[in-house]
């Protein structure tokens, strides 16, 4: 019992480790964040406005295009880059399995159908050459994922969508300022979508979303389209929905832009540092980085292959180390993909990672200290070991 007790009270005293910590982020922006949210409930401009605006111009420069369109969600952007690029109702359009289920949702919400094909192992992004096999006669666009914030490789999509003539949307919602091969995101797509979810590496205080995109028609429609398809107040062109970006959101997030790079440098120091401390061990395998990739590590994410991954996360928030796990399950299986087709061994690569994958704490506030600590338990746990206590 005195052993147990004495056990109990150490482990009581750990800082708990989480995937974010948004009470450092505020604490990190000073009182700016507060004083800019109280400054547009004073001006009574609650909905885009000079804020949006702003926002709109700077995430486009950030990505080096020249359109920004602020929207309500990143959902609601992935629709309307779909959209805005052309893309119909019954038209097919190819995407990754292994995703958030809002990249193929997106695609059915408007009324087109997703078709998949399977990334790859190592990084979990969409394969070109496996979605070239994926086209068929009624494929108009490819959505690929940029998935925890290292981008697919864009260079051979937009050749394969120049080649078939299709649309290129690229969902960005956990990439923001990633690069590949020296071209940002947003740069070769026809439209790209992002996500300002509080957790995502640029978060609003709520919800928020983004279009950027270099194609001054696709801009065009995208405006109108996030406003009932209406270029002119009370004029309707084509049909829309209500999808503005609220001025509360932009004026959060013009105060958090400017920290993105110091932020996103701080994600980048942290892989490298567990990337170090899994060298060499056979249970834990980080995903690959490839060669030329800015990943902007949205998620730090390995595999573990010795012990069934579940029983690691309970292990690890004994320890008081809270993991993620994206995604459990992969679109193909869910039960709102059924009309789709799909069925269990059609997309192994993403079966396998969703049995395998965890994702592991690489928020910039995070000490060297708790990234050594995350690491040393994950490596003692993935071994089916019994972690270490500091
Ligand atoms: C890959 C991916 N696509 C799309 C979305 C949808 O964004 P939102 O939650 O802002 O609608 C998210 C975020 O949750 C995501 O991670």
């Amino acid at each position: 019992m005195a052993t147990k007790s004495t056990t109990t009270t150490l482990e009581s005293d750990l800082k708990p480790l989480a995937p974010v910590d948004l009470a450092a982020e505020r604490a990190a922006l000073g009182p700016a964040l507060e004083e800019k949210i109280l400054a547009v409930l004073q001006s009574g401009q609650y909905i885009l406005g000079p804020e949006v605006e702003k926002l709109e111009r700077d995430m486009a420069a950030l990505h080096g295009v020249p359109y920004g369109v602020g929207v309500a969600n990143g959902t609601d952007a992935l629709v309307i880059a779909l959209r805005a690029s052309g893309v119909n109702p019954g038209d097919h359009v190819v995407t990754s399995p292994f995703t958030f289920f809002a990249s193929a949702g997106s695609i059915a919400w408007m009324g087109a159908v997703p078709r998949f094909a399977d990334v790859e192992l190592e990084t979990a992004l969409l394969s070109p050459k496996l979605a070239e096999k994926a086209i068929d006669s009624k494929t108009t666009a490819i959505l690929p994922v940029h998935l925890y914030g290292q981008m697919v490789d864009m260079k051979a999509f937009r050749a394969l969508c120049d080649a078939k003539k299709l649309a290129l949307i690229e969902d960005a919602a956990q990439s923001h300022g990633a690069k590949r091969d020296g071209v940002s995101c947003g740069q070769l797509g026809d439209a790209t979508a992002f996500s300002f979810y509080p957790t995502k590496n640029l978060g609003a205080c709520g919800e928020g979303g983004m279009v950027i995109t270099p194609k001054k028609a696709v801009f065009e429609r995208a405006r109108r389209i996030r406003e009932h398809g209406s270029p002119v107040r009370y004029t309707h062109a084509e049909i829309g929905t209500n999808s503005r970006l609220q001025a509360f959101q932009g004026a959060a997030l013009n105060v958090k832009l400017p920290h993105l790079a110091a932020w996103t440098a701080r994600r980048v120091q942290i892989a490298a540092r567990f990337d170090a401390a899994f060298r060499g061990t056979q249970s834990v395998i980080p995903l690959t980085t490839v060669k030329g990739a800015d990943h902007v590590y949205h998620q730090y994410t390995v595999r573990v292959v010795d012990v069934p991954r579940d029983e690691v996360v309970e292990r690890l928030k004994e320890k008081k180390i809270f993991v993620g796990v994206h995604y459990p399950s992969p679109v193909h299986l869910q039960e709102a993909a059924r009309p789709w087709g799909y069925g269990p061994g059609d997309f192994p690569n993403s079966e396998r990672l969703a049995r395998e994958v965890l994702c592991l704490p690489v928020h910039p506030f995070l000490s060297d200290a708790d990234v050594d600590r995350i690491a040393e338990n994950v490596i003692a746990m993935a071994r089916g070991g019994a972690g270490t206590r500091a």
